[in-house]
């Protein structure tokens, strides 16, 4: 079964890329700094929002992944004008003539959904497919429609497509039955210029969400209550344009930190906001690591065996970030004793165990729950990364191991990782990107 699929996803590849998968040599600690990448879950609602003003937006230091890369192409499909100055984009609206957004690429992306209240926004229409993006749980919709229809919008639902229609978008209150990020950024995009005020309780907290109401403030629009469970919108008529700089982005810098508290060493995480990942720091600590903060960067440094730490649960911020929960299951996969990782948001975001325990790790999946035995060190192996987050881990994993790993189909970890590899390398891991 793997082999077919791994020879589906070689066909599959866009415009005829092939394969490419990473060759890691275990054992080294990591030393030194890593400059972290804007955040990706804050640059893809941004991007959703320029569709809203026909005035020139300029995102900074935008990171070079792939998940990027195909919402500049949707936006293109939709007549707006892209262009690049070194790691900043200039996205120009004014000509933006299309409100159908592609299948094929809508399917890549999940963040292609926020461009539905964007769209309506400005079209007054929106027809897509049902988006893609990692396959961890069967990731339904059904918020983000309830959020339109509250403001007007009429949906229909067909062959496998989400049309939508509104005379006028008219403000509302909307209680969400879970604080859904995407819900909550697809409703506060359709809101900016609705009719009158939009309330939205129970919404999302994580600092995206706070992120994409200063950038929609910064153009225009009249938002508050971001980040605290209750957001305010008030419609606007007039929107311009800017030059903004998204936060950073707190998953690679977890990342980065997890992995360095498995190989040993330390590491300073540059450009960071601290408070942003307090839940992990917590944990690292609890496992001995040695965790210095200041202003934008965080120092850990850890030289022995890890402590396991009983039990994780991912929770909606600011709980345990579900992005990080599989690269943290990987570090307790070498940690003296046992762990639970409790997995509350997503159905399956197991799926990086089985490759795990190809490397010997002694890990058990019951339900939602991962019982995780520590063991002394892994063994490299030959794993496939299934999706973002999971193939991270694996490489977090292969760094430690003993021996060499190939970590397969690692276009799932350029989505949201920009030059992975080069960052590693720099920090004194052996790590090398091949084409199959
Ligand atoms: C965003 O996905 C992130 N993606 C995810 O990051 C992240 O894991 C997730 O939020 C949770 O923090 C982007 O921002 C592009 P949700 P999203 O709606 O918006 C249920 C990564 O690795 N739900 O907050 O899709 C859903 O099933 C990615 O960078 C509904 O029931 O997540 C899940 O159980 C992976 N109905 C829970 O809410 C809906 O209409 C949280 O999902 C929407 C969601």
């Amino acid at each position: 079964m793997k082999y077919i699929y791994l020879w589906r996803r070689r066909l599959s590849a866009p415009d005829g890329a092939f394969m490419e998968k990473y060759i890691i040599n275990g054992g080294n600690k990591l030393y030194g700094n890593v400059r972290i990448q804007t955040a990706k879950n804050s640059v893809l609602p941004i991007l959703a929002a320029t569709v809203l003003t026909d005035k020139k937006v300029e995102i900074l230091n935008v990171p070079q992944i792939t998940d990027v890369k195909n919402m500049v192409k949707i936006l293109s499909c939709l007549g707006c004008k892209a262009s690049y100055e070194e790691d900043n984009i200039i996205i120009d609206s004014s000509s933006a003539d299309c409100y159908e957004i592609p299948s094929a690429l809508a399917r890549e992306l999940r963040s292609s959904v926020f461009l539905l209240g964007a769209v309506i926004s400005r079209f007054h229409s929106a027809k897509i497919a049902y988006p893609g993006g990692c396959d961890i749980g069967l990731r339904p919709v059904d918020l983000h429609l309830n959020g339109l229809k509250r403001l007007g919008v009429q949906i229909t639902e067909k062959n496998g497509y989400i049309i939508c229609k509104c005379e006028k978008l008219k403000g509302n209150e909307i209680m969400l039955d879970c604080p859904s990020v995407g819900a909550t950024e697809n409703i506060m995009l359709a809101a900016v210029k609705a009719e009158g005020t939009t309330v939205i309780k129970n919404a999302a907290r994580e600092p995206e969400i706070e992120d994409l109401q200063n950038f929609l403030n910064r153009i225009g629009a009249k938002i508050t209550g971001a980040g605290s469970g209750t957001v305010r919108i008030d419609g606007v008529s007039k929107l311009y344009g800017c030059q903004y700089q998204p936060i950073p982005d707190r998953i690679e810098a977890g990342t980065f930190l997890i992995g360095a508290a498995m190989c040993g060493g330390e590491i300073t995480a540059d450009g960071i906001y601290p408070e942003n990942i307090s839940s992990l720091i917590h944990k690292l600590a609890e496992n001995g690591c040695k965790i210095h903060i200041n202003n934008d960067r965080i120092v850990l440094e850890n030289h022995k065996t890890l402590t396991s730490v009983k039990s994780v649960e991912t929770r909606p911020y600011p709980g345990f970030p579900t992005d990080l929960q599989a690269q943290y299951t990987a570090l307790c996969c070498i940690c003296g004793g046992h762990s639970i990782i409790t997995e509350n948001l997503f159905e399956t975001r197991f799926k990086y165990v089985p490759e795990l325990k190809k490397m010997g790790a002694d890990i058990t999946v019951i339900d939602r729950n991962a019982v995780v035995r520590g063991v002394e060190k892994l063994k490299g192996a030959s794993v496939l990364a299934y999706d973002l987050r999971g193939g991270a881990a694996l490489v977090l994993a292969a760094l430690t191991a003993d021996g060499y790993s190939e970590v397969l189909d690692i276009s799932h970890i350029d989505r949201g990782y920009g030059s992975l590899e080069y960052k590693l390398k720099k920090l004194g891991a052996d790590i090398k990107r091949i084409t199959v």
